[in-house]
């Protein structure tokens, strides 16, 4: 057993923009599909993210700025007032215990099945994902989303905006724009999921339009500092395709690199080539998460940190099992195994019943 030292630079603060974290393990998003038909948040999910709140930075559950943007079934949403209020509880709930969190915003696009959403999914074509999505009937394969028309992309931008504003109107640090793994911003993003014709597709900058759109309107509505965003260059989930994986990003980091965000958090192999040039086309702070394939072991967080190959990293499956994953990590104590079979929807079980080491 190695404790960590006070001096670990995992342990060690960081400035994200205006948000002020105590440490440099973050929790990541992670869908559990607990809240309500109606998206609203209620105490089971407060409690969840209350125990969670020595993460130096959480980062929420992707949670839908729109009805049409809901993707899977009982996730969260911050489009009404009732939701926004459950927000608030979460805020309180996490502040309380001296922690820090932002909301995630996804909206799905075409990774939607109108079962779950009851409305036809949009995206910038009209092509499906090819992967088939749980709903409450059982599984069944994704239709083709409508493709979104032109006058129609104002409105896009003016969700993120509202549901940012939200954010900061129930006491969230923040937002995290969700522009990874094949939701909706991804989709304008890659080559293999938008096919449009007009200024929203082709060229890489034309296909980082929207997301550049994005970025410029939520920073102006509740200042940059607070916002971040993440990204998940040559990533395959949720069926999308790129066979252009560096031209969009490129283009997208240029034009926002310098408008004084929050953070670019990136999901990418630690050993992908592509995360040094990305490292260096930002000037901001770093969030790195290594991705599905290997689960983040304490060491490896540290080497990242220490060696600056990111400021941050964000852990996902070892936070669903171990609330005090900082504490843990920090004291070299044993872990829990996270359980699968109760990642999404269900209730207290696998969800707010992991034990603390102080119980
Ligand atoms: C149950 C589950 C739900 C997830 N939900 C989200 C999500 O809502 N938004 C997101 O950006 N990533 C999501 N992810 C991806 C995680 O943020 C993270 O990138 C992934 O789990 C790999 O990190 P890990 O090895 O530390 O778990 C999810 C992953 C899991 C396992």
């Amino acid at each position: 057993m190695t404790e960590l030292s006070p001096e670990s630079p995992l342990l060690q603060p960081l400035e994200l923009g205006d948000i002020h974290t105590r440490n440099r393990v973050f929790m990541a998003p992670l869908t559990r599909s607990r809240s309500g038909d109606d998206g609203v948040p209620g105490d089971l999910v407060v409690e969840y993210y209350r125990q969670r709140a020595g993460a130096g930075l959480i980062v929420s559950e992707g949670t839908q700025p729109s009805a049409v943007g809901k993707g899977y079934t009982n996730t969260p949403g911050l489009h009404t007032d009732e939701q926004q209020a459950g927000w608030a509880k979460i805020a309180d709930a996490v502040h309380g215990e001296g922690g820090k969190i932002v909301v995630q915003l996804m909206h799905a696009g075409r990774v939607s099945h109108p079962d779950n959403s009851g409305l036809e999914a949009i995206a910038p074509s009209a092509i499906a994902p090819g992967i088939e999505m749980f709903t409450k009937g059982g599984s069944k394969e994704i239709p083709a989303p409508r493709e979104i028309a032109a006058d129609e992309i104002a409105r896009v931008v003016d969700v993120f905006v509202d549901a940012s504003t939200r954010a900061i109107e129930a006491g969230l640090d923040g937002v995290e724009l969700h522009a990874a793994n094949g939701y909706l911003l991804h989709q304008f993003l890659a080559d293999g999921a938008n096919h449009r014709t007009d200024s929203y597709g082709g060229s890489p900058e034309n296909r980082a339009r929207l997301v550049v759109e994005i970025v410029r309107a939520v920073s102006a509505a509740i200042g940059a500092g607070r916002v971040g965003i993440r990204i998940s260059p040559g990533g395959t989930a949720s069926g999308i395709t790129e066979d252009d994986t560096t031209g969009a990003y490129e283009a997208l980091l240029s034009q926002i690199d310098g408008l004084g965000l929050s953070y670019l958090h990136v999901l990418i192999d630690a050993e992908d080539p592509f995360l040094g040039k990305l490292r260096s086309a930002w000037s901001g702070p770093f969030v790195l998460n290594t991705g599905f394939a290997a689960v983040t072991t304490r060491d490896k967080a540290e080497k990242l940190v220490s060696d600056e190959i990111t400021d941050a990293v964000t852990v996902g499956r070892p936070f669903i099992a171990n609330p005090d994953l900082v504490t843990r990590w920090t004291h070299d104590t044993e872990l829990n195994t996270p359980d699968e079979s109760t990642f999404y929807g269900g209730g207290a079980e696998g969800y707010i019943d992991y034990p603390s080491l102080e119980g």
